[in-house]
């Protein structure tokens, strides 16, 4: 937990990085035809109108019971949402749109290989597929309500088809990134308690055949040696009929889904009507300890919260072509690919690959042949474009109405390449802030109600009150022009419900920092804590500034600097390891790692830097592949002995390290600064963001 000095960012610092940016409107056209044209909005979601303000987000789903009570309060933090009220997912996501639309397609596919052309699921074939499989997963898998079943897939349509299933029958699913590695699925099958493991033989990206299946192995054992006993894996093939994966089947074990599947043509599963708090789904998250957290999300205030954001802040209509390039296994792919999109009836894309294969204009190709007119993205895939082809989105005839950025901070200069460029100065932009915790977004500009302004997140959405609190607890109102920590006053639907398996985590990690009264049963005493510094400016638009906790945020993912380190530990000739930031053109932030031997250690230099690499792809994944790999001497330290992560971030971003002679070893920095600076001079490292000046301050 932060403490004392995490957001001393001083004026001065801020006003050197960050200049007020121009406001841009949205166009009259855009106004005509949006979803949220109130401009009373704010007025109706105040605190006054709290909690039944929410209704209208609930009444845009079907409940086979309605609620009796909007929020209950009673056991802070843990909110109930729409209390007594029951429903189905799948049902809402699907079978109600039926009746109108059986025909049109709920999800259009789009292979990596361009050769392959596009696949359109209709809402009438996605109800057969989710039928069939839901009856796979009752009869054959043996679940039921309230199990939990880990899922390991990449891009393709079986993914909602699965989770869609789970949800059909009440089942909690935990849907892990497909570029997570075996070991990283093993934990978290062991955690959430899983004994079924849905995943595939294997998939494309950047033109080759990936070997998705040789990690469900790995997962399963993972799992065994932490006491998890996996029964059953069920394989889903690219291509039916074809195994792609040259890992062998475990006999007893490992079943393919497209076999199984002929047992259970034609049959139909009932929806299951589960309560509103009743959870749909985990999704595990990296936090300030090496065990990821379980992130519990509900059912009905879950989906009610996405439904009503994609409607109000993403402007589906039902109509519309809807293209989220995240991945499903992120809360972005969860909540605004699969729930809201589904839930409003509209048609969402789904693409398998890379955005810059064959090359940077295949995003812009894939918009003109489908005609989608909203598009969704991170700063890390729009930095990437625009380095790659940056006049590639005008070879193309598409017309985006509405564009989204999402996961982290985008700079002034990449946002108006965004709007110019691939917006052609058309298309709204809505910059994104929220987390895998909240289940939809925190704050965000009104699409055709406020001005856009590059760099900010804007206000909160409808319904959410943020404030932002110094160390002490004082807000900091719009125009301090001081840091803090933003929080949100207010629950509301969307929110987590804790943190599978462990409460006290929950409480003390989004709670326990500005609750005044923990025997408090007033909401207003129990502001959420979200772990992020941020600047309110005068206009009343925050600005993120990025993680105030041991969390790195690399290309959009969260990875704690605890998992990468416990990762390098495993490297038995490694004594010591620190992880720090590092800023990246386009990846936002790379981590790198510093290591000390342990004594005695004969190891080549180069031979242990390998080691350490391939123990963070193993139990990690490549998303977590560290930009350098430095062998230490000895770790800078305080006289407690703590590694001083800071002094190691500020040597690898060629920022000034401070006073350092209160160390228990100051003439180390020395010896680490001349070797880290000796090597090819990096990128020039101006306007280094808040969070990595901010980083390890709290140690
Ligand atoms: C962290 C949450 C929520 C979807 C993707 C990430 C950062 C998120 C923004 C934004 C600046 C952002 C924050 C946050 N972040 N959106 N629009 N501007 N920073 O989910 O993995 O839970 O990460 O991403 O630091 O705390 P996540």
């Amino acid at each position: 937990m932060a403490d004392r000095n995490t957001t001393e960012v001083s004026e001065a610092q801020i006003a050197a990085h960050w200049k007020e940016e121009e406001y841009y409107y949205p166009s009259a056209k855009f106004i005509s035809q949006a979803n949220l044209v109130d401009a009373d909005i704010d007025k109706k979601f105040g605190l006054d109108n709290f909690p039944e303000s929410f209704k209208g987000y609930a009444d845009l789903l079907d409940w086979y019971k309605y609620w009796h009570t909007t929020l209950d309060s009673s056991n802070p933090p843990f909110w109930k949402w729409f209390a007594g009220g029951q429903l189905n997912v799948s049902h809402n996501c699907i079978d109600r749109h039926l009746d109108k639309n059986k025909g049109k397609a709920a999800i259009i596919f789009v292979p990596e290989l361009e050769e392959e052309q596009p696949v359109a699921v209709t809402y009438q074939e996605l109800y057969v597929r989710v039928n069939e499989t839901a009856a796979l997963l009752r009869d054959y898998a043996g679940l039921k309500k309230g199990d939990r079943v880990t899922i390991h897939m990449p891009m393709t349509p079986e993914l909602p088809v699965t989770m869609l299933a789970c949800a059909r029958l009440g089942v909690i699913h935990s849907v892990v990134f497909g570029g997570f590695s075996g070991m990283a699925c093993g934990d978290r099958i062991a955690d959430s308690g899983s004994r079924v493991l849905i995943t595939s033989d294997g998939y494309y990206r950047n033109g080759q055949i990936q070997n998705h299946k040789e990690k469900a192995d790995i997962a399963v054992k993972r799992a065994k040696e932490l006491g998890a006993q996996v029964d059953k894996v069920l394989v889903w093939r690219r291509h039916p009929g074809k195994y792609i994966s040259s890992t062998p089947m475990v006999n007893g074990r490992d079943y393919f889904m497209d076999e199984l599947l002929k047992d259970y043509r034609g049959k139909r599963v009932a929806p299951v009507p589960v309560a509103a708090e009743d959870p749909l789904f985990l999704m595990y998250t990296s936090g300030t300890t090496g065990k990821p957290k379980g992130i519990q999300h509900s059912t009905g205030g879950y989906l009610a919260y996405v439904a009503g954001t994609s409607k109000n802040i993403l402007d589906i209509h039902p109509e519309d072509i809807y293209w989220c390039m995240a991945d499903i296994g992120w809360i972005t792919g969860h909540s605004y690919i699969v729930y809201g999109p589904l839930a409003l009836g509209t048609t969402s894309v789904i693409y398998e690959g890379v955005p810059t294969y064959p090359d940077a204009g295949r995003p812009w190709r894939i918009a003109q042949q489908l005609d989608v007119n909203i598009f969704h993205t991170a700063p890390t895939s729009i930095r990437q474009l625009r380095k790659l082809g940056p006049e590639e989105p005008r070879k193309y005839d598409y017309h985006f109405k509405l564009m989204v950025t999402v996961g982290e901070p985008i700079e002034p200069d990449v946002w108006r390449w965004y709007y110019n460029e691939v917006g052609k100065k058309e298309a709204v932009i809505v910059d994104t802030w929220w987390q895998t915790e909240n289940g939809g977004f925190l704050c965000s500009t009104k699409p055709a109600l406020n001005p856009m302004k590059p760099g900010s997140a804007g206000p909160g959405v409808p319904g959410i009150h943020p404030v932002i609190y110094d160390e002490n607890g004082d807000e900091l109102p719009p125009g301090t022009q001081k840091a803090g920590n933003i929080c949100i006053r207010n629950p509301w639907p969307g929110i987590m419900q804790t943190i599978w398996g462990d409460p006290d985590r929950f409480v003390a990690t989004y709670y326990a920092k500005y609750c005044k009264n923990r025997q408090s049963k007033n909401w207003r005493d129990w502001p959420y804590f979200a772990g992020d510094g941020a600047l309110y400016a005068a206009d009343g638009y925050i600005r993120i500034l990025g993680r105030v906790d041991d969390v790195i945020n690399v290309a959009g993912h969260r990875l704690g600097t605890k998992e990468l380190e416990s990762a390098c530990l495993t490297v038995p000739e490694v004594a010591e390891a620190a992880v720090v930031p590092v800023v990246d053109q386009i990846k936002g932030r790379i981590p790198e790692v510093y290591i000390a031997l342990k004594p005695g250690v004969s190891l080549d230099h180069g031979e242990v830097q390998k080691k350490v690499v391939s123990a963070i792809e193993d139990i990690i994944g490549k998303i977590a592949r560290p930009s350098h790999v430095w062998v230490a001497e000895d770790m800078p330290k305080t006289r407690s002995g703590k590694i001083m992560r800071r002094v190691l971030a500020a040597v690898s971003n060629n920022m000034d390290v401070g006073d350092v002679t209160t160390l228990a070893n100051p003439d180390i920095v020395e010896h680490i600064k001349i070797m880290v600076q000796s090597r090819a001079k990096r990128e020039a490292s101006t306007g280094t963001p808040e969070d990595i000046k901010r980083f390890g301050q709290n140690e």
